[in-house]
């Protein structure tokens, strides 16, 4: 038997993200999760049982009001479920935490700060600043905005400006990153190249990955998993794995066209949304 060095173990290959990094992400767990705003109203979640790994890309996909932002805020701490509990790393979620960052639709930039200023803003509240000269400089670079540092942030497009909030979140090093159907105001080519670039770089960092989405081709182009829920109230109906290499995810491929069938049709089922998929749902592949 050959032994492996603790080193070697602890840097996995990768044959598809390239040079071998050491995984970082958040080992996140959820227990018996149920939650109601008002005891008058029911319960809007209803026992959420599932687990991520390290460095895993996890969809959720369901329709508005099932309940995917109420789940991504217990996972953040910025909401206390009524039952069960959310464990990151083996410690029970009890508040928000800079090692899990949520990013939304809007980037809410300051608009007459720089993008270097804007992007150096989440190391400054976590006290953090002795970092900015060199942190800033890297997570620019990460999401393509190298040579943007000095322009205002308002001078940005939609899609650039998201990039900026992206490399804020990046900047203290996060161990999760949660997305809230953050690509849902873009137009179609640059979500696209956000949904790529989002991946490749948690999959290059080794970060664990939560994206919100009602969108079926968000969840096969991003996800390694997908929980598909169910509404009123909220409960996990799927859990299913996106079985593509990262070429296969950029779509036109066979493999892209059957995984998105089928997703679609698991999804039409759980949300009651019509008729399986026809050739016509992919002409936006
Ligand atoms: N702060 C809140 N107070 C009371 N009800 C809420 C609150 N936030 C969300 N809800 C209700 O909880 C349900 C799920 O909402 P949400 O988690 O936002 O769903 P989704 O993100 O899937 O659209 C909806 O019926 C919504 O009206
Ligand atoms: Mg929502």
């Amino acid at each position: 038997m050959v032994l492996m060095k603790s080193k070697e173990l602890a840097m996995p290959k990768s044959p598809e993200t390239g040079p071998a990094r050491p995984l970082t992400g958040a080992h996140v767990a959820v227990f018996g999760l149920s939650h109601s705003y008002r005891k008058a109203d029911g319960r809007v979640l209803e026992n959420i049982d599932f687990e991520i790994n390290q460095g895993e890309v996890v969809a959720l996909l369901g329709r508005s009001g099932c309940g995917k932002s109420t789940l991504l805020h217990m996972l953040a701490g910025l909401t206390k479920p009524s039952e069960g509990e959310v464990v990151i790393n083996g410690n029970t979620v009890l508040d928000p935490s800079p090692k899990w960052v949520m990013m939304f639709q809007a980037p809410s930039l300051y608009p007459w700060m720089t993008v270097a200023q804007n992007a150096a803003l989440g190391l400054k509240f976590t006290r953090r600043s002795d970092e900015i000269a060199t942190r800033v400089p890297e997570v620019l670079d990460l999401v393509d905005l190298g040579s943007f540092a000095d322009r205002n942030a308002q001078e940005l497009s939609g899609g650039q400006q998201q990039r900026v909030a992206l490399a804020r979140s990046l900047a203290p090093r996060p161990e999760m990153l949660l997305l809230d159907e953050p690509f849902s105001a873009l137009d179609a080519f640059t979500r696209r190249s956000l949904q790529q670039d989002v991946r490749r770089i948690a999959k290059d960092l080794g970060l664990t990955l939560v994206i919100v989405t009602h969108d079926v081709g968000e969840a096969v182009r991003m996800a390694d998993r997908v929980l598909v829920l169910r509404s009123n109230p909220g409960r996990i109906a799927e859990d299913t794995t996106i079985a593509l290499t990262d070429d296969e995810r950029s779509g036109g491929s066979e493999a892209f066209s059957r995984e998105h069938s089928r997703l679609m049709a698991v999804y039409s089922q759980v949300a009651g949304i019509g008729d399986a998929p026809t050739e016509n749902d992919f002409t936006q592949i």
